[in-house]
């Protein structure tokens, strides 16, 4: 399956690009960098130490959007994915060996590919740019999975919102309106696809990849974040992961076709909702919202997967 990959590296996006690497059956075409996690230029040096380390340097990095369409500054989450963005690992800051290419080249890799897939694993800023820029190459793209949303659980960025949404609303209803078909894995899944620390152990000891050394700093530091904010929680959300896994896996997912929308202002901003008067599909809409997954098997697969050689 042809992958584009917008991101915000970030924790949970970095194991995410690996297993989309590593994955037999995902050939990554590009990855976009944006504000997010961190700013867009350390999210594109981090993506681009990923492929160093994949040794596929041949994948192009696009540039992203550095804020969202209302003109606030992005708040980053330093506490959470670390001061440079993935864990206590440091990259190199200077991205100029990285070539970052201009967005509108994706266009051609649309273009060139049927049957593309996109994930947005970050603020929706970027991608709805690309809609704004040309609908109709937009128009050739088989679906769109969205990490983002919380459907009447908490959110964690406020009280009801989750943070890819709450950051850039306007952009994630543009993507809800102009999608051909729209994937959710909101918070209601993701906040259950957990890595524990001993997880992270075996991950490293069972396999000689080339990140083999960074899965147990990178996966303990975000663990002692979420320990932090969730007081007895053993592990951490890979919300982005699991969005990757849904792609690859939509049988080992429960989805429910329901209309969405998201709340652009106010106190309930960046608030996803739909309509759960009854719990039966929709069969008009082209939204489909994860509400469960299978975990045994996210674990076994992910397992196999991080641990292959490239
Ligand atoms: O709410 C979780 C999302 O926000 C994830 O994509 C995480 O990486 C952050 O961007
Ligand atoms: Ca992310």
């Amino acid at each position: 399956m042809k992958l584009l990959i917008f991101c915000d590296p970030g924790i949970d996006d970095a194991i995410a690009l690996i297993y989309a690497l590593l994955h037999p059956e995902i050939e990554v075409l590009g990855i976009v960098c944006s504000y997010g996690n961190v700013d867009k230029i350390t999210a594109a040096n981090n993506a681009g130490h990923i492929l160093q380390l994949a040794g596929r340097m041949d994948i192009p990095i696009f540039n992203g959007a550095e804020m969202p369409v209302s003109g606030e500054l992005a708040i980053f989450y330093p506490e959470i994915h670390g001061e440079d963005g993935i864990g206590p690992i440091k990259v190199e800051k200077n991205a100029n060996h990285l070539r970052i290419r201009n967005l509108s080249e994706i266009f051609e890799l649309i273009e060139k590919n049927n049957d593309l897939v996109i994930a947005d694993l970050g603020r929706s800023t970027t991608l709805a740019a690309c809609f704004l820029l040309n609908r109709k190459a937009m128009s050739k793209v088989k679906e769109l999975h969205i990490m983002g949303g919380a459907f009447m659980v908490p959110g964690n960025v406020t009280p009801i919102a989750e943070a890819n949404f709450h950051g850039d609303p306007t952009s994630a209803n543009l993507l809800l309106a102009h999608g051909n078909k729209v994937f959710l894995t909101p918070l209601n899944v993701t906040q259950k696809a957990i890595f524990t620390y001993e997880y992270a152990e075996s991950l490293r000891y069972n396999t000689k990849n080339k990140f083999k050394e960074i899965y147990i700093p990178i996966i303990r530091y975000y663990a002692n974040a979420y320990a932090k904010m969730i007081p007895g929680m053993d592990g951490a959300p890979f919300h982005d992961l699991l969005t990757i896994y849904s792609i690859v896996h939509p049988k080992k997912m429960h989805y429910l076709a329901k209309k969405v929308h998201v709340v652009v202002e106010g106190k309930t901003r960046g608030k996803s909702f739909a309509d759960f008067r009854n719990m039966d599909s929709d069969p008009d809409s082209k939204h489909h919202i994860a509400l469960g997954f299978d975990y045994d098997h996210f674990l076994k697969e992910v397992f196999q997967v991080l641990t292959r050689q490239m």
